[in-house]
């Protein structure tokens, strides 16, 4: 295939989008969060596709987009507690794990053969123009090959699927920049089971009730987690990434934060020299992407605080380290 075209929304460009769709073809196109990869989610061969494209493991659920929360009804068994979280959240950062409804056309390959479907309604202008013009649902995992970090500008979509997805769609560099949260619903309580810019907290006050992640009940019961998209090894880099770094040695790269960098590095790039939480989850895969040379040894990445976004920088960071 030739090299893909990134381009921008227009009203053509959205025919285009709609009719690849339409036809079984795959659409990277832009979130918040990050760049994603499209088909519709009806038709299992294009659902296929992503999976075939990606490298993924068939056993990974996908995600499927909406343009609001009464397209989710259609395909969702919905309750009251989605209803106040979509009140709260929607559009925007937040997936909720929810029952299948029995007739609903998903292909079943997008819940990887379970009973739930995950939904979200993206609140990216150009995401939105798109769904509305789709007027379905579509599957969109991340837009990076399986165990990479995931695209936040069209261009890493390129250097990701280059020859394999004909049309990326060009929304500018996604504002969160970090994966949406996915909150299960479908069992007797709420659970976390992928941290995200929409936290714990948030969704707590939004809910009035205290609700638990999947670490918390791994720990507790001892079991295999829930979510089968949390592979310990995960948005990785090719080098090494060495966690809470105190210092730095002249061989490796530097992903800092706050104000005062560690010196010595090859290279450093900070993340927030302001210490902005929000700031630094946005500019986080970017970064982690520039520093990935295998001339250096190592990517170091100074300590990241463990509270409200920053639970979900260090979750990434975690699998990003994680032994390959
Ligand atoms: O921000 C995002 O969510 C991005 C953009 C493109 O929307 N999408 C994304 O999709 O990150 P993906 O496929 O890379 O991650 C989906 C996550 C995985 O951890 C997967 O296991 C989980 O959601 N998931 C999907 N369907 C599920 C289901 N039915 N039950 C439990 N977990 C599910
Ligand atoms: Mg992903």
């Amino acid at each position: 295939m030739e090299r893909p075209k990134i381009l921008h929304i227009d009203d053509s460009l959205v025919d285009n989008a709609v009719t690849l769709w339409r036809t079984g073809g795959l659409v990277a196109l832009p979130t918040e969060t990050v760049y994603g990869l499209g088909a519709d989610a009806t038709n299992g061969e294009a659902v296929a596709r992503i999976y075939s494209v990606k490298s993924r493991p068939q056993f990974n659920p996908l995600i499927i987009h909406v343009a609001d929360a009464r397209a989710a009804c259609r395909y969702v068994e919905w309750s009251d507690t989605a209803d106040l979280l979509a009140d709260a959240f929607w559009p925007g950062p937040l997936t909720m794990v929810l029952k299948r409804r029995p007739r609903s056309r998903i292909s079943e390959l997008v819940s990887a053969g379970g009973d739930t479907l995950a939904v979200r309604v993206p609140s990216h202008p150009v995401a939105q123009q798109l769904l509305q013009a789709f007027n379905g649902a579509i599957a969109a995992p991340s837009a990076n090959r399986s165990g990479r970090v995931s695209p936040t500008t069209a261009e890493h979509v390129r250097e990701e699927l280059a020859g394999d997805v004909p049309l990326i769609i060009d929304g500018g560099a996604c504002e969160v920049g970090l994966e949406s949260t996915v909150l299960d619903l479908s069992g007797e309580s709420p659970i976390i089971l992928r941290a995200g810019s929409v936290t714990q907290e948030m969704i707590e006050a939004a809910l009035g009730e205290k609700i638990a992640t999947h670490q918390v009940l791994a720990a507790l019961h001892n079991a295999a987690h829930k979510s089968p998209g949390q592979l310990e090894s995960h948005y990785a880099p090719s080098i090494h990434v060495r966690l809470n770094a105190a210092d730095v040695a002249a061989d490796e790269v530097l992903l800092a934060f706050g104000a005062v960098p560690l010196s010595g590095a090859a290279k450093t790039l900070n993340l927030s020299a302001s210490g902005n939480l929000i700031e630094a989850a946005a500019n986080l895969f970017a970064y982690m992407r520039l520093l990935d040379d295998p001339k250096f040894r190592a990517i170091a990445v100074m300590p990241i605080p463990n509270e409200g976004i920053g639970i979900a920088i260090n979750d990434r960071l975690q699998r990003a380290s994680a032994p390959r």
